[in-house]
């Protein structure tokens, strides 16, 4: 299809269907070439190479399964191929003496010395020390300089000077030159492990430290110094407890100092520049260790870092030396408990269970206090991790004969299963996405790629800085002064043919902030300069007074108290009821009642929101042309026009291609697009704006946060007789699309489980939070979670058996029943209960439980977990039919050649290679002479936004009508000269004036969506369907877990392209136990009184706010494509189904294996609530056990729960 000539890592990538949006692509290739590059010609990469080259990579689309499949298949334990040796070029080798580089800019000097004494000699010339920075490998400071704008005027690369790369080793010990990557030290205590203890752990430590492409950067110097004020180290502890000195020497007076490294918190680091480090040799007799526990396992700062370090009288069993030091506490700095220290050292205690783990433990937790208020939270977890470390420390050296929980992992292998025998040319055949190929070679444009005309301005949002409040003053004096600044816009500057209001449903928000600020990061305005980093540093200086306001509701619980909700007066609480609840509890055995919250989840797509808006006016004639990274063309036009007062006709919006959406692109984006819009129509000028992810993450709302409480009425067998189910949805303070949220979450809460008395009211909570929004699954997986988790409950109290599949079958839907909202699940379409026995036994789930149960029995500190979970989810939006109608636009140009476009958009899900297949199959052409180029409403007119995984379903038989349409109007041509090529058809058709374009329309049947509340009847169009079974292995001492195998067994009916649907199978998977298990935003809430700024989002940044990466991907991952349904009249795509969101539910499976797993650790069998997402301090803190109740206050309840933002 491409030609990559000598581009192997490129079109391996794109050749395993390693790319979906693209975005991350060029960088999983880049990442991938640095492994292989450095391997020499002897040394082959290890499968373990490969899958350790994505662990600083991000992909938010594809699961990095096929990433990972992709490159060990195609380079593990194979000759690096020769077109990757690259030598460096000789005669560029010859011109590029090394040589010190001085560069003096505006604001800035730089200087590159080769040796110290070029250093002293410039430092001469400094006449103010404190304006000196030095830069080692550059990667501590680059977080401030980007999220805490710090400028420094003179910066000193340090890199190349000579003298700070030395590694030498003596008799002693190890000296370390400041500027040694912690790259170059990994390989070097790779290859001497064996020899000491010192650099095996060194060694372990390294491997879970940030990832290799910071290693390759980031120096042992620039480590010990940028975490001596800031940041949480992972190494510090270990160079702690192994006495390490320091040396430095000054820069004036060249006196050499060397200091031991606990006494250099303290020291006046002024012109002192580090030179080495030495770390003296543990003898043969001492133990010594590091643990860490981090959010994730990999690219990720310990929340608690330790080591423990002991010399053994072996004869006695007694302590002779003891030390210990701990990282993750306070403001960065390394913690040394002196006084249990000192306790354990002067006494010569015995090395038993009971000293260490009642006297000293005890003694420990009476040193190390933290409160809610302590900075970074999580104060029991944090305490419990220190008492566990110790405990595992100990069972380290006491040897005992049980294994621990291992980090590493084994390599991750995979299976792919679906039916190739389709009779199709094109349709149903897994076709490579048809921009992979510019994917990875980084050709792909995206909007921040488009070339800026020569007078294009950027733009800079101006936010608000308080969670309600009413604007007193705008003031831009100061914003004013900033070299190339143009102008300040705010609601002042809407023309009055405009309109400031917003919404994408009921207009309750405003482009601007007029008068009040409901929320932290409303937009307020805009500047607009020459540069962006002017635009910026004017958006800094803009000053905003404020009056605030209360109440200041953040939460669900305080939005319940206050009756704040969103709707209209009246229509705030939407309810839906079969049967008769009442009469359902009184004729059951049992009732029980239960609550928990759900987190919110950060869309993280890619590609940051950006926008450019060109106008292109003639006299009073204007044309907006806005180029948006958007889920909705139309939505985008529309709200452009409606504010500056424009027709639709005067505003053309653009959408190439799109970095990942996931329901984040819909709305929330808009107002950034409208303020940028308006200045460049103001201006008359090029505008463009391109959110940093601190924005992104701030402005554009979040998955919405839940609160779900139930009542469930059951049989002594588990069979489901009534449930009563209220669910609260944190809003944020406009309605957005919140409301039609909850009713898919809604009318999601059977899951696959019949209940014929069912109530469930659902209630949008009004906060001062910013908007929350749609995320994929819309509501969907926050409704069907309360099903698994009543299921859940009940089988944990009846405690009929360890099996809870049983409870499961037994209130699964039939064939031919109907669901709670009185939709019939067709005998010809509900495959749920096939799929589960077919998966039940292909998973040899009986078997596995079995081993389960074994290895629990044999571990007591590591315990495993196996579920299976079915999931159905609704296609269509049944409260908003205007949403299921498309036009799609296909060209047939003289030489044949094709160019289609629709109103769909693609965001890696793969939709314009599904219409390219499509299209040369119905026109029956070779799919080469198909192009897709953009989405632009210009072409197609009120396009419905790529949302709720139906664009296939609405886009295919849109151009199915139109291809049709091209069809009879050649059959007469093809009937004359039945033996022509395609491209000489189309001529003589050109000769013979035959139309060669045509629009076509599609609109799903009435008949097929019907919404009506209080009737209790709701169809969807049909249910996308699919069943999952994982199993994990959690560390119960610390939370941190495996998915050691998951196995999906999906029903798209008729796939159009199995490849690209597995890809959205897995990708939704990994984006799920994202969700469940790891992913979790942080407000400054009641919850969380250590952040200083209420209402503000903590972690609004990737150092902060971690995402699945390829290391947390199942080991063993299976998925396959259900072979049976033949589709029916409602699957009208070629009988295919939708396939973007239903998938994501299955990663419950992982959240509920990992809640067996702690049921097997805990001692009592009461069921206890978990909150999602079960993150490793929630996991570890419902492992109770005699350490977290010895962290857990007494004046807090025994059911602890550590804090959240709900
Ligand atoms: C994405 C990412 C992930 C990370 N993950 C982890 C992790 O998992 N665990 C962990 O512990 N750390 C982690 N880190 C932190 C990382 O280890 C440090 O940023 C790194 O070690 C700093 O080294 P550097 O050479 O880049 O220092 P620089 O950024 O160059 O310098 C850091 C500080 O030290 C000063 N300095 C540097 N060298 C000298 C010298 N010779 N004399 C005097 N002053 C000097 C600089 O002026 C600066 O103040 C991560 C960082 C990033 C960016
Ligand atoms: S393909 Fe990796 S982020 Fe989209």
């Amino acid at each position: 299809m491409v030609e990559l000539e000598g581009m192997l890592i490129q079109r391996t990538l794109a050749e395993n269907y390693a790319s979906q949006c693209g975005f991350c692509t060029p960088g999983m290739c880049m990442s991938l070439y640095d492994t292989l590059s450095n391997c020499s010609t002897e040394k082959q990469p290890t499968l373990h190479d490969i899958e350790d080259s994505f662990n600083g990579n991000i992909c938010r689309c594809t699961g990095y399964r096929p990433i990972l499949d992709g490159a060990k298949k195609s380079f593990a334990e194979k000759d690096i191929p020769q077109q990757l040796i690259v030598d460096f070029p000789k005669e560029l080798e010859e011109d590029c003496e090394k040589k010190p580089i001085y560069i003096k800019g505006t604001n800035i000097e730089f200087y590159r010395p080769l040796t110290l004494d070029h250093l002293f000699d410039f430092r001469k010339q400094c006449s103010n020390p404190s304006e000196i920075h030095f830069i080692a490998g550059n990667t501590g400071e680059t977080f401030d300089d980007i999220f805490h704008q710090q400028r420094y005027p003179i910066l000193i690369h340090l890199s190349q000077i000579s003298e700070l790369q030395k590694l030498s080793e003596e008799s002693n010990g190890l000296t370390i030159g400041s500027c040694v990557t912690l790259s170059q030290l990994k390989f070097y205590f790779a290859l001497k492990q064996e020899h000491q203890q010192l650099y095996r752990i060194f060694h372990e430590q390294l491997d879970f430290n940030a990832s290799r492409q910071v290693r390759n950067q980031a120096t042992i110097g620039g480590h010990i110094l940028n975490h001596s004020h800031k940041h949480t180290s992972d190494l510090l502890p270990i160079l702690y407890v192994c006495e390490t000195k320091l040396r430095f020497i000054h820069l004036l007076n060249k006196k050499k100092i060397e200091i031991d490294i606990k006494d250099f918190k303290t020291m006046n680091r002024d012109d002192l520049l580090l030179v080495s480090i030495f770390i003296p040799f543990i003898q043969t007799n001492e133990y010594l260790q590091s643990y860490k526990q981090a959010h994730r396992r990999k690219h990720d700062t310990g929340i608690v870092t330790c080591a423990f370090r002991l010399k053994l009288n072996v004869k006695e069993n007694k302590i002779q030396l003891f030390n210990m030091a701990f990282g993750g506490f306070g403001d960065g700095l390394i913690l040394i408990p002196e006084k249990t220290i000192n306790y354990i050292n002067n006494n010569e205690h015995q090395w038993t269970r009971n000293e260490m783990m009642t006297n000293v433990k005890n003694h420990l937790l009476e040193e190390i206090q933290l409160d809610e208020f302590s900075e970074n939270g999580q104060p029991e977890y944090r305490r419990a991790l220190v008492i566990s470390f110790l405990f595992k420390f100990y069972l380290y050296v006491s040897n005992t004969s049980e294994e621990l929980f291992q980090k590493q992992r084994p390599i991750s292998r995979s299976e792919q299963i679906f039916d190739t025998s389709k009779q199709t040319k094109y349709v149903h055949q897994p076709t490579i996405h048809h921009n992979a190929y510019i994917h990875a070679t980084g050709e792909a444009k995206y909007v921040d790629d488009l070339p800026s005309a020569h007078n294009t301005l950027h733009g800079a949002l101006v936010f608000s800085s308080k969670p309600h409040a009413r604007i007193v003053s705008m003031n831009t004096d100061e914003a004013q002064t900033i070299e190339g600044f143009i102008k300040f816009y705010s609601y002042h500057d809407i023309p009055p043919t405009g309109s400031n209001k917003f919404g994408p449903i009921v207009k309750d928000e405003e482009i601007f902030s007029s008068k009040m600020v409901h929320c932290m990061d409303m937009v307020i305005g805009l500047c607009v300069a020459d540069t962006e980093e002017h635009a910026r540093q004017a958006a800094r200086l803009v000053r905003i007074e404020y009056e605030e306001l209360t109440p200041v509701i953040l939460t669900i619980d305080q939005a319940i108290e206050h009756e704040s909700y969103l709707g209209p007066p009246g229509q705030q609480e939407s309810v839906l009821e079969t049967g008769n609840i009442e009469k359902g509890f009184n004729k059951s055995d049992h009732i029980i009642e239960g609550s928990f919250y759900i987190g919110a989840q950060e869309h993280f797509y890619m590609e940051p929101n950006a926008y450019l808006v060109q106008p292109v006016s003639e006299g009073h004639y204007t044309q907006l042309h806005v180029y948006a990274s958007t889920q909705g063309a139309t939505s985008i036009q529309e709200a452009v026009a409606e504010a500056l007062g424009l027709n639709a006709n005067e505003v053309i919006c653009h959408v190439l291609r799109v970095g990942g959406g996931f329901g984040g692109k819909e709305s929330r984006n808009i107002i950034p697009c409208v303020a940028t819009a308006l200045a460049a129509h103001h201006l008359q000028q090029p505008v463009r704006l391109c959110l940093t992810r601190e924005e992104d993450m701030k402005l554009t709302g979040h998955r919405h946060p839940f609160k779900i409480l139930y009542k469930v009425g059951f049989m002594k067998d588990g069979l489901l007789k009534s449930i009563d189910l209220n669910l609260y949805a944190n809003a944020g303070c406009t309605l957005d699309s919140s409301l039609l949220m909850i009713e898919r979450a809604m009318t999601h809460v059977d899951n696959i489980y019949k209940c014929e008395n069912l109530r469930v009211k659902g209630r949008a909570c009004r906060t001062n939070l910013p908007s929350n929004t749609a995320m994929r699954g819309f509501g969907g997986p926050e409704g069907l979670l309360s099903a698994e988790f009543i299921i859940e409950h009940i089988h944990s109290y009846l405690q009929l058996n360890d099996d809870p599949s049983i409870i499961r079958e037994l209130n699964m839907y039939k064939p031919g029943e109907r669901t709670f909202f009185n939709q019939e699940l067709e005998k010809k379409d509900w495959f749920v209960p096939k799929m589960w026995k077919k998966l039940k036994e292909s998973g040899q789930y009986e078997q596995r439980l079995k081993d389960v149960k074994e290895f629990n029995e044999k571990n007591q500190f590591r315990k495993r977990g196996l579920n299976l979970t079915g999931t159905k989810f609704g296609i269509g939006a049944p409260s908003a039919l205007l949403f299921h109608q498309a036009g799609a636009l296909i060209t047939i140009y003289k030489d044949g050649s094709i160019l289609i476009t629709h109103g769909g958009i693609e965001l890696g899900q793969g939709l314009q290679m599904k219409m390219i297949q499509i299209t040369a199959e119905q026109l029956d052409i070779d799919i080469s002479l198909i192009r897709f180029h953009e989405t632009s409403t210009d072409k197609i007119p009120n396009t419905t936004p790529t949302v709720g995984s139906l664009s296939a379903d609405l886009y295919g038989p849109a151009l199915i009508d139109a291809c049709q349409q091209l069809n009879k109007n050649l059959a007469p041509i093809k009937h004359k000269h039945p033996t022509l090529t395609w491209e000489k058809l189309i001529e003589q058709a050109y000769q013979e004036r035959v139309q060669l374009s045509a629009y076509g329309f599609y609109a799903v049947a009435e008949k097929f969506l019907k919404s009506n509340y209080p009737k209790n009847e709701i169809n969807f169009i049909y249910f996308t369907q699919g069943v999952g079974m994982s199993e994990v292995e959690i560390d119960c001492l610390t939370g941190d877990f495996h998915i050691i195998r998951t196995d999906i067994l999906m029903d798209f009916a008729k796939s159009l392209n199995p490849f690209i649907d597995i890809g959205q199978i897995e990708g939704a998977f990994m984006q799920g136990v994202g969700y469940f298990t790891m992913e979790e935003l942080i407000q400054g809430d009641s919850q969380h009184p250590w952040i200083s700024q209420v209402g503000s989002l903590h972690n609004a940044d990737p150092n902060k706010y971690k995402l699945p990466m390829a290391n947390d991907v199942p080991i063993d991952f299976r998925v396959t494509l259900l072979n049976e349904n033949e589709g029916n009249e409602r699957t009208v795509c070629y009988s295919s189904k939708a396939v973007g969101e239903p998938p994501l539910f299955l990663s419950v499976t992982v959240l509920l294996a990992i809640k067996y797993a702690i049921e097997a650790y805990r001692t009592e069998r009461e069921p206890f609530t978990l909150n999602v997402p079960l993150t490793c301090e929630r996991i570890r803190m419902a492992c109770q056990d005699e350490l977290v109740d010895s962290v857990i206050s007494k004046d807090k309840d025994h059911v602890f729960q550590p804090c959240g933002s709900f």
